[in-house]
This record gives structure tokens, C-alpha cells and sequence, in this order.
């Protein structure tokens, strides 16, 4: 018989995969409805802090709008009623999310070498809108039809029934593409920062058009994937 031989392919692939600490550390710390790794806790302690002398800073009221805006936002966890139209959202995306300088390419939040790597889908319970998926592509400001979602599967991803009630879902998603092409390892953080500065822009966003919204990292990330099964969910929130 003859000899096993490695091929030269294998033997000269000195580039180890970039993704593997982020999908170790992504498919263990998914919730799950019947049998998981993340373990939920109550914490009864409060912070600890030990004081040091320093610099007493003055405290100011709010004057300005987005003063204002700062200061109020709250995570509002029921519907406040109001009926929100296709463009709020329009604005909501646009001013949030969307591309704000077009000669550069440079969208409404920071992100990691420019290149963007989140990417939105809506789920809209709206007259008219509410069987579909969509997905927002900021290069044309437009919400694409993703795929029929009549069942709202993706937002039964949601663990509370109360914040599954609201009618605009956003989903932050990732396909990871050139992120690790160029930041490997890093990446998986540098994705998480870029989300924080896009839910924030919502949530400021909301607040200025008194909708009420919430934040979620209670989803089951197997659900929404039922229907997109090509990016990874790394956070929610419902808007209404
Ligand atoms: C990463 C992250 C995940 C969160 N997940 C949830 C959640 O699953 N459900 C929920 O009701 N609130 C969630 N929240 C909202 C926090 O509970 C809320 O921000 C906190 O209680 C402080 O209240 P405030 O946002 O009104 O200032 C989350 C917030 C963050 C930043």
C-alpha cells in the first residue's frame, strides 16, 4: 500500500483560521429555551466602590435638546400607543444608521477601519408591512426584502412576551465579512463596540420622537436563524 502523504496545500497553510475564537466563544454563549450555558443570576450585591478624594464636578439641569435626550432616555418597556409611520422610520434609520457622508462613505456611527460590518433587518408590524423580513442597506437607504416572515419567526426570538408585543423589531446581525479578514481575533469585540454606538443612535433617536424602546440581550439567536441563516445575532431591540 502507499504511504500516506500530506499534500503541499496542507503542508504550506501557515494562515491558522481567524475565526475560530469568535465562533468558540459565540456558540457558548447562546441562550436556549431547554438547555443552556448562560446561566442567568440575581445579583443582591451593590457595586463596590471605595471613594478617593478628587475633584467635586459641578452638576448642570439640562438646557439643550440633546441634553434633554440624554438625560431622559429611559428603556421603556411597554408600547406607548403611538402610531409611528414608514417615515419615522425612514428618519429613525436615515439619522441613526444610515450614511451621512456620501462623498467618504461614512455612516452615522463609528466602526472599525470603516468597513461596517453590521447590518440591520426589521421586522415591522405595521399595516402593509408585516410579512416580511426586511433587511436595511444603508448604500441606497432602502428596506430590502429579505424573506416572508407572515409567522413573525424572527420575533419570536425575543425571550419577553411584554417587549415581543412591540411592533418595530431590529435585529444587529453580522456576516463577519472583511472584519477578520483584517482585524482576525479582534474582531469579535470590535464588532460589539460598533453595536453599542448603533443602538445608542436608535435610542436617542426614539427618544427625540417620544417612541418608546428597549434594548435586549435575551433572544434565542436559533430562532431568528430559522429564517437568516447566514448572519450571527448579536442584539435586539423593539421599538413602539
Ligand atoms: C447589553 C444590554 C442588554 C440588555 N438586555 C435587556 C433585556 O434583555 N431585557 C430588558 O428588559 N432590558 C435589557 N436591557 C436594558 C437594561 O435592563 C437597562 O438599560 C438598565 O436597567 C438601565 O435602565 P435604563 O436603560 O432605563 O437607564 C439591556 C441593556 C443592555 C445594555
Amino acid at each position: 500500500m502507499k504511504p500516506k502523504t500530506l499534500s503541499t496545500e496542507v503542508i504550506w497553510t501557515t494562515e491558522v483560521d481567524r475565526s475560530i475564537l469568535r465562533k468558540f466563544f459565540h456558540n457558548n454563549s447562546i441562550s436556549k429555551r431547554y438547555l443552556t450555558s448562560v446561566q442567568i443570576k440575581k445579583v443582591l450585591k451593590n457595586k463596590q466602590w471605595e471613594n478617593k478624594t478628587g475633584i467635586n464636578l459641578r452638576i448642570y439641569e439640562p438646557k439643550t435638546s440633546l441634553e434633554k435626550i440624554l438625560y431622559s432616555r429611559r428603556s421603556r418597556r411597554k408600547i406607548n400607543g403611538k402610531k409611528i409611520t414608514i417615515n419615522e422610520i425612514s428618519k429613525l434609520l436615515q439619522f441613526s444608521v444610515g450614511i451621512t457622508d456620501k462623498e467618504n462613505g461614512y455612516f452615522a456611527y463609528p466602526s472599525p477601519g470603516a468597513l461596517y460590518p453590521c447590518t440591520l433587518f426589521l421586522s415591522l408590524d405595521l399595516p402593509g408591512f408585516n410579512n416580511v423580513l426586511y433587511r436595511y442597506n444603508p448604500y441606497q437607504h432602502k428596506l430590502e426584502e429579505y424573506c416572508y416572515d407572515s409567522g413573525q419567526v424572527a420575533g419570536n426570538s425575543i425571550i419577553d412576551d411584554e417587549l415581543r408585543k412591540f411592533p418595530i423589531k431590529i435585529f444587529f446581525t453580522s456576516d463577519f465579512q472583511l472584519l477578520e479578514d483584517k482585524y482576525g481575533e479582534l474582531s469579535y469585540r470590535l464588532l460589539n463596540q460598533e453595536i453599542g454606538h448603533i443602538a445608542q443612535n436608535l435610542l436617542l433617536y426614539a427618544e427625540s420622537l417620544g417612541i418608546n424602546a428597549t434594548c435586549i440581550g435575551g433572544f434565542y439567536e436559533y430562532e431568528f436563524q430559522k429564517k437568516v441563516p447566514e448572519y450571527d445575532l448579536l442584539y435586539v431591540m423593539v421599538v413602539g
